[in-house]
């Protein structure tokens, strides 16, 4: 039975108090409308339609799904006026799945239990329990049958009590959620158009409907504030937290740790406070890593050590540290950096586009930009790759066993032989052969009896 999809996303979220639309705004470094697009992408649905109004332009321009197509609602006259916009593009029979653009983390499985439950000829609502359901479109019963959804300014006193809530999502029967759509009437508190009152027209027709419960309440939580977002977000961190906990991951505190994109970790890794993991990361076996510490894109092989307070970032090209290898403490690691086993990165280091081979170390103060460096290398502190000459990039190649002194310019493109020396304070401008010592320096002078000047009275 074909299924089609229609996401509300026109509300302005006059709340959030931003410039930007509410379902634009991110939750664990994805918007909230990119979630809910994603899940509805695992639906094999024939069309996603998007309904959207404040902020159209950039909440289209903002977000991609497959078989995404939008409808604008130029004046928001409430939800079921919302999803009266997306009627033209819908087809005439199937099911009709409507979800919140302001509803994150929705999961696949409930809305595929609840397209089941609506097997094309129910009405199914996705309703909920809560505690405190204020606010809320409230799921009125006459004994087991759901006979009316009212909204919380519509509702009794005594229909406020009911704690059943409808969460904002349903499944419909396509071709009976059109007809009932067409016989919306806004005469209620807030003069919209309620998408909630299909289900009493439901009832008039004598068609079927049923509630499927949520799996919990994260799932149907919706964005209307900062502080929503921020509470959403430190539950969601929290499931990921007690996730990698149950692999065995060590987290020093799992209130105090942020995923915002894919982590995946081997076995007896250590995780100390306040770190962030964005993009794809993937953390080897026995991996430690200290606190303070941002990381994206990357690939540290196992027991590595990152100590605190270092950046990696590999943006598109990524990073990778291999296996044994110690990074930090203040050590940053850019796009391209790659790095072999047992390879000693210290504070104050900047990696860049650049391979390291195996057991190379650079443990203060330095650049390494565009440059291809041997085993074993000891690049001294305070040195660097001078890789740009204000247009081009250009290339440094260091070999096996050399040794760069303190504080040395590498002019790019130039090569240092295998084994060479390079004296500390040189400005290396062209090719160094393999073995010997080079030195780019004045020489040392000493001036007997030179006086330190006076001051003159
Ligand atoms: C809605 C439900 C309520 C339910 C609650 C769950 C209605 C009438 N009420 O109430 O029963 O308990 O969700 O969270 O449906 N939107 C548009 N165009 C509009 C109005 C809204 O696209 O003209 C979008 C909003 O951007 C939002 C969604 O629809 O993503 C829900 O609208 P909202 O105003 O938040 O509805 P609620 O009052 O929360
Ligand atoms: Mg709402």
């Amino acid at each position: 039975m074909a299924l089609n999809i229609v996401i509300m996303a026109a509300g302005k979220g006059t709340r959030m108090n931003s410039r930007h639309p509410k379902v634009l705004h991110k939750l664990a470094g994805r918007s909230l409308l990119q979630r809910v697009l994603d899940t509805a992408a695992t639906l094999q649905a024939e069309r996603i339609i998007t309904v959207t109004g404040h902020g159209a332009d950039e909440v289209e321009a903002g977000v991609t799904a497959p078989r995404l197509r939008f409808v604008r609602q130029v004046l928001q006259l409430g939800t079921g006026h919302a999803v009266q916009q997306a009627v033209p593009a819908l087809p005439d029979e199937g099911t009709t799945l409507i979800l919140n653009g302001d509803v994150p983390l929705i999961q696949a499985a409930t809305l595929r239990t609840l397209v089941q439950a609506c097997a094309g000829r129910h009405l199914a609502l996705l309703t909920i329990v809560l505690p405190d359901p204020t606010g809320y479109g409230r799921i009125v019963r006459d004994g087991q049958a759901v006979r009316a959804v009212v909204e919380h300014k519509d509702a009794s006193p005594a229909q406020r009590a009911i704690a059943e809530v409808y969460t904002g999502v349903m499944a419909a029967p396509t071709a009976l959620l059109k007809r009932w759509l067409a016989n919306l009437k806004n005469d209620n508190v807030q003069g919209e158009y309620y998408l909630t009152d299909v289900v009493a027209l439901a009832v008039a027709d004598g068609a079927p409907i049923t509630a499927t419960a949520a799996a919990n309440e994260t799932e149907v939580l919706g964005i209307n504030s900062p502080l929503q977002l921020a509470q959403l977000e430190r539950r969601f961190q929290r499931q990921l937290a007690e996730t990698l906990m149950h692999a065995g991951v060590r987290l020093a505190d799992p209130a105090r740790f942020d995923v915002r994109g894919e982590l995946s970790a081997g076995r007896d890794v250590e995780i100390d406070v306040n770190c962030v993991f964005e993009g794809r990361v993937q953390l080897g076996d026995n991996v430690r890593v200290g606190a303070n510490c941002c990381i994206r894109n990357a690939s540290i092989a196992a027991d590595v050590l990152i100590q605190p307070f270092t950046h990696i970032d590999g943006e598109a090209l990524g990073v990778k540290v291999g296996a044994g290898s110690s990074i930090g403490p203040f050590a940053r690691l850019r796009p391209g950096a790659d790095l072999a086993q047992d390879v000693h990165i210290g504070n104050f280091v900047e990696v860049k586009n650049s391979t390291l081979a195996r057991g190379a170390k650079a443990n203060h103060l330095a650049y390494l930009g565009d440059a291809s460096v041997g085993e074993r290398v000891n690049y001294g502190a305070g040195s660097i790759t001078a890789n740009y000459d204000g247009a081009n990039k250009h290339r440094t190649v260091i070999g096996a066993d050399v040794h760069v002194g303190s504080n040395c310019v590498l002019v790019a493109p130039v090569t240092i032989g295998a084994g060479a020396t390079i004296g500390a304070g040189s400005t290396v401008t062209q090719n160094a052969p393999a073995g010997e010592l080079t030195l780019v320096r004045a020489k040392q002078v000493t001036i007997e009896g030179w006086k330190r000047p006076t001051k003159k009275k």
